[in-house]
């Protein structure tokens, strides 16, 4: 049946479908580095996937054409069944900051700002007022146990409170969609299962969720786990 597909048992709306999906790069005019190739994707709505495979083998830059961050070069994708390949640049970053929320490697905080400020900017374009940005971000970070480090800048915590800051960045919208691009490779086993445990909650509440990673422990939990081996889905 076109557009569904099952995962644990149900059957699931397709959230995202990648048709034939190429990225190439030219360096120095010459010479093309293929970093993705003919990518064929359907990933259900409310499922976890995991990427992984060698360095170099194509996982961010695919991870950042699904996030919307980059374009493709050949091939669609479609979200929520629409073709966002034709989208102008507005309308992604809309979709971007309404649908999706990230997490990266190096946490990408903002230096100065505190940690709830860190967390709420993405609502500033919204308007939302300074007193609920604070209280969202507050219920935020309580949630990923930092209560107690609201006003902490980035320099003054771990790396792993770090990346809990992070997701509650990510969470801050009340995302549809996580892409994480290796999540847990700058920080400690312990504070990598709070991670997975969080992720695993927010498939609970419906997210949708794509890791980069290299973490056998989440491939034992994903509904599908993707090998790429250079450019293509092995
Ligand atoms: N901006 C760029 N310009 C040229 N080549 C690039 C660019 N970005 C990525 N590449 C190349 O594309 C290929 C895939 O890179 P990508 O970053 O997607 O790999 P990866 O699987 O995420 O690797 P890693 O596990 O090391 O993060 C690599 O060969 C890389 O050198
Ligand atoms: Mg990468």
């Amino acid at each position: 049946m076109e557009g569904v597909n099952r995962v644990a048992g149900c059957i699931n709306e397709i959230m995202i479908k990648t048709e034939g999906l190429c990225k190439s790069y030219h360096c120095h005019t010459r010479h093309e580095v293929r970093a993705i190739q003919d990518i064929n994707l359907h990933i259900p709505k409310n499922s976890f996937v995991v990427l992984s495979g060698p360095s170099g083998s194509g996982k961010t830059t695919l991870l950042n054409i699904i996030g919307t961050l980059d374009r493709p070069t050949n091939g669609k994708i479609f979200t929520y069944g629409e073709d966002i390949t034709s989208f102008s640049d507005i309308a992604l970053s809309r979709l971007r900051r309404e649908k999706i929320g990230f997490i990266f490697q190096y946490f990408h905080l903002i230096p100065r700002l505190s940690s709830w400020e860190n967390v709420s900017y993405p609502l500033i374009p919204s308007g939302t007022s300074l007193k609920n940005r604070l209280e969202m971000a507050k219920v935020l970070l309580e949630k990923v146990g930092l209560g107690d480090r609201l006003d902490h800048t980035p320099e003054e915590l771990s790396g792993g409170q770090q990346q809990r800051v992070a997701i509650a960045r990510a969470l801050v919208n009340n995302p549809e969609i996580i892409i994480a691009d290796e999540p847990t490779s700058n920080i400690d086993d312990e504070t990598s299962k709070d991670v997975l445990a969080l992720l695993q909650e927010l498939k609970t509440s419906g997210v949708t969720i794509i890791v980069v990673t290299h973490d056998t422990c989440f491939e034992k939990i994903a509904d599908v786990v993707y090998k790429m081996k250079n450019g293509r889905i092995a």
